[in-house]
């Protein structure tokens, strides 16, 4: 199968000032991009041509994880933020906050400051494990919670090239803007239907 870049939900400008059109049309058309063309590239023929991008991300190491993953990460952070600003969580996914870290508060309190002090390139993430039990988790370059058994609920891209553009080197404040930008409706989607998530973030 062929990667594809999947479409933003919303226009170029239609995030600013949390993230300008210039921000979106080098992360999303350029680098994201790069991330999927060179997908593309390193499984064509091969025995991992017709995977799809969870089992890529599950199953291959090397450049292949790497640009998979990226893949992934990217596509599912485009998901987590949308024009408007955040709303509340509510129901389930309110109650599963509730119960892993006391409230909504202490859950921001914990993702921000993992995504503003991660050392180097990551992600900073909103897990689930098996359990049920949900948890703040940072990875370096590609990495994703994916590999260790746990599904993701949200994600910051912390790279620079995240944020260089419309906050330079300041990237506790880009985290605090991301958190204002939240798409609550996604994560509660992540929570409820973990299996329905690939489909929902490569748009197919
Ligand atoms: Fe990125």
């Amino acid at each position: 199968m062929t990667h594809k870049l999947p479409e933003l939900d919303f226009a170029a400008d239609a995030l600013a000032p949390f993230l300008t059109a210039e921000t979106l049309s080098f992360h999303h058309g350029k680098h994201h991009d790069g991330y999927v063309k060179k997908l593309n590239k390193a499984i064509e023929g091969g025995p991992l041509a017709s995977a799809s991008l969870v089992e890529l991300v599950k199953k291959s190491d090397g450049g292949v994880f790497n640009n998979a993953a990226q893949h992934y990460n990217h596509s599912f952070y485009w998901r987590c933020i949308a024009p408007g600003g955040a709303k509340e969580p509510t129901g389930d996914l309110k109650k599963a906050i509730e119960s892993s870290f006391g409230s909504l508060k202490d859950l921001h309190d914990a993702f921000t400051s993992g995504a503003a002090k991660h050392f180097g390139s990551g992600w900073a993430w909103l897990t689930a494990d098996s359990g049920g039990k949900l948890h703040v988790r940072t990875t370096s370059d590609a990495g994703c919670p994916l590999t260790d058994g746990e599904n993701p609920l949200l994600t910051c891209d912390v790279w620079e090239h995240a944020y260089y553009i419309d906050y330079r080197n300041e990237r506790p404040r880009y985290v605090d803007a991301f958190w204002k930008a939240i798409n609550w409706n996604f994560v509660t989607l992540a929570l409820a239907k973990p299996g329905d998530v690939e489909k929902a973030i490569l748009g197919k």
